[in-house]
């Protein structure tokens, strides 16, 4: 029989108190208040790197979420992504703390020079030795362009159109500056002239002349992760990305968002296994099935509605406040993101979600699947999630933090590793090695 193919695993977190589930923050396990601790970050990196995790990904948004009921009361309340840290300043010390585990940042391409966050990526790809990545994103709330001085944001069509941009100018700036052995450090050259080189870029948004100013890191360029599934996010997602993170309420919008970025990357002519695919799923797990029921119906009644409401008006543009949660939901075109809620809506016509459900599913890791239960079972329902979605492994959002990574470590990943689906010991490396992409 074919070894089965390996699963990988990123724990997804963000630099605040609540992340993916609304309310969790009042779990008396829950210690996501202490994001302002160094220590909090580090152990949690310890804890993942010694469970044999690839990374740690760290979402961010640089808004407020303003829209539900049209204002932030509710976010600021519910403790919904504010208050916000940045979730660079961390990386370094986890670095320090760890040995493989790898790190990605998500930092959207709308609201920074790149010339600026190329050199930011890059020093931190020289202080973690290699195991940096960057979640490339567009952004969504219009709050963010607001406070950055930009007036309205970029349409969603036009955020993607710099964005590709962007990432010219970063990759130019990566790969066409420095050559391998421009610093000498020799009589009274530390770097040779003649190999550092301008990337004379003009573009409709940016003009660089160059040259970089960071010497050339281990893995030269971050590992480019992508996140966001509409028709144009998979457009670019096909040029750039080396590792997409999808999210979605079942197997059947997965496995289409898994098909669809396969096409994109072949379109754009490159080889679609050559992509990595994280999908997104909540993880319940304890010693036996009975005592991970109890823990899942813990963590639901400590959900926030309001919070919930909240959290999806800033991700799709639509306010759901107030409407009758048996009201069937209904796909609209919104400037803000498109994937969230084509994922509840036409990524399967097959199932209609009621308002109400929508905000239920998102009480526990937000829109992806919930998998309960002892390790052998959490690890049957991923095992049955990649296998029919063909996606490559895992974006694990927390209900309580660290708990959830805990009780993964605990009893998930052993299991995993029985059935031979994760390495049995450390995978060195840099973060582009270990996750074998090319
Ligand atoms: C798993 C996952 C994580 C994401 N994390 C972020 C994030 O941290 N910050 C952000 O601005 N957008 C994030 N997004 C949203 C997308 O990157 C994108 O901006 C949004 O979905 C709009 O793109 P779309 O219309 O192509 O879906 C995430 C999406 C997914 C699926």
């Amino acid at each position: 029989m074919p070894a089965r193919p390996r699963i990988h695993l990123n724990a997804f977190a963000m630099m605040c108190a609540g992340h993916q589930s609304p309310g969790l923050w009042r779990h008396p396990a829950d210690q996501g208040f202490r994001y302002t601790d160094l220590d909090h970050w580090t152990s949690l990196a310890r804890l993942l790197d010694g469970a044999g995790f690839d990374a740690l990904f760290l979402a961010d948004v640089l808004g407020v979420y303003d829209v539900a009921a049209g204002s932030r009361d509710a976010a600021v309340r519910a403790g919904i992504q504010i208050p916000l840290g940045d979730p660079m300043m961390p990386v370094s010390a986890m670095a320090a703390a760890t040995t493989n585990l790898g790190f990605g940042v998500t930092v959207s391409t709308s609201y920074e020079h790149p010339y600026a966050l190329a050199r930011r990526f890059t020093t931190l790809d020289h202080l973690t030795r290699g195991r940096i990545g960057w979640n490339v994103v567009t952004g969504y709330l219009a709050s963010a362009a607001a406070n950055l001085g930009l007036g309205e944001q970029l349409a969603h069509d036009e955020r993607y159109a710099q964005a590709d941009e962007y990432l010219e100018v970063c990759r130019r700036l990566w790969h066409e500056s420095w050559e391998d052995d421009a610093v000498v450090r020799s009589g009274d050259t530390y770097t040779d002239p003649a190999k550092v080189h301008d990337i004379d870029f003009h573009g409709r948004w940016y003009d660089v002349p160059g040259p970089f100013l960071c010497e050339p890191s281990p893995q030269r360029s971050p590992v480019i992760f992508q996140a966001g599934a509409s028709p144009r996010g998979l457009a670019f997602a096909g040029r750039h990305a080396e590792a997409v993170f999808i999210s979605g309420p079942s197997t059947t919008v997965l496995a289409g968002q898994v098909d669809r970025l396969r096409s994109a990357v072949s379109d754009a002519g490159r080889d679609p296994s050559s992509v990595t695919v994280f999908c997104q799923l909540a993880p319940v797990a304890a010693a036996t099935s009975t005592a991970a029921d109890d823990l899942y119906a813990e963590y639901l009644d400590s959900f926030s509605l309001e919070g919930a409401l909240a959290l999806f008006a800033g991700w799709t543009g639509l306010d759901l406040t107030g409407i009758d949660p048996d009201q069937p939901l209904r796909y609209v075109e919104s400037d803000a993101g498109r994937s969230a809620l084509a994922s509840f809506t036409t990524d399967d016509p097959d199932r209609e979600w009621t308002v109400g459900e929508v905000a239920r599913h998102l009480a526990v890791g937000g829109r992806g699947p919930v998998a309960v239960g002892s390790g052998a079972e959490v690890a049957d329902q991923m095992e049955t999630w990649v296998d029919e979605t063909g996606a490559d492994g895992f974006n694990l959002a927390y209900a309580v933090v660290p708990g959830t990574f805990e009780q993964v470590a605990e009893h998930v990943v052993p299991e995993l590793r029985r059935r031979g689906r994760m390495p049995s010991g450390p995978v060195p490396g840099t973060l582009r090695e270990r996750l074998a992409l090319r």
